[in-house]
């Protein structure tokens, strides 16, 4: 794993979005995994402003995102989907049908199929990104997911509907469960890149890093693959 650590969230934001930037220049039909949660916002407002100002391409760009709330549909403004036009591509010239969103309504374990077979037709994901849960947590891979799995449908565990309720007017209109790709999914991306900040990802960091890989740190699966990055800040790198 590489880890690079920036002096300020800006920096980070903007190393992160040159390396996808750079990904898109080099191959304009690449695949892009892409995340939600507040980390990648500002890495996403990177990438609008560069493409505001010159112009980079996505017209060919596929994208699929880790995962989405079981029950909300695509409109609901806490559905991923929804953050996903509202942050990234409403604002640059990516064509919607080559952006993907797990569905969390209808057939769930058709959509975890047609999702891996989507991923498979286009060639794999070349650049796959990654927020950090405090829990370990990668996607919506929770503590003691296994690392063969693909996409699936999981239970949130009490802390991350807790972490998460903040986007949601309380604890109890948070979903339960998600779609979410798998640890074995996630894995196959080419390259990964997983960017966190702020001290309360410090000891997250930490056991993803430093300690076993193990089940019950999903994160710290990526000490296992050959092209994984961590970009991050200096407080949440304190405890490396
Ligand atoms: C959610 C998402 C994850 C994300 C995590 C961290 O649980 N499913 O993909 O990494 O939140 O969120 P934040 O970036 O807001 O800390």
């Amino acid at each position: 794993m590489k880890i690079h650590i920036f002096q300020t969230k800006e920096a980070l934001h903007q190393a992160v979005a040159e390396r996808i930037i750079d990904t898109v220049k080099q191959n304009p039909s690449c695949v892009l995994g892409l995340s939600t949660g507040s980390s990648p916002i500002d890495t996403y407002a990177n990438l609008i402003e560069d493409h505001r100002t010159k112009g980079t391409d996505y017209s060919k760009v596929s994208t699929f995102n880790l995962d989405e709330y079981v029950g909300l549909p695509g409109s609901h403004p806490q559905s991923y989907r929804y953050f996903m036009n509202q942050y990234l591509f409403h604002h640059v010239n990516i064509p919607l049908e080559q952006t993907h969103v797990p569905s969390g309504i209808g057939d769930l374990e058709k959509e975890c199929e047609t999702y891996e077979e989507a991923i498979r037709k286009r060639g794999g994901i070349d650049l796959q990104l990654l927020g950090i849960g405090t829990n370990g947590h990668i996607g919506f891979n929770e503590p003691g997911t296994p690392r063969n799995s693909r996409t699936h449908v999981t239970r949130l565990l009490k802390e991350t509907i807790a972490a998460n309720a903040r986007f949601f007017s309380g604890e109890e209109e948070v979903p339960t469960e998600a779609v979410t790709m798998g640890i074995q999914t996630i894995l196959e991306a080419k390259q990964i890149v997983l960017l966190a900040y702020g001290g309360p990802k410090a000891a997250t960091i930490r056991n993803a890093v430093k300690g076993p890989v193990t089940e019950e740190v999903p994160a710290s699966v990526l000490q296992t693959h050959p092209d994984a990055a961590l970009y991050l800040d200096e407080e949440a790198a304190a405890l490396l």
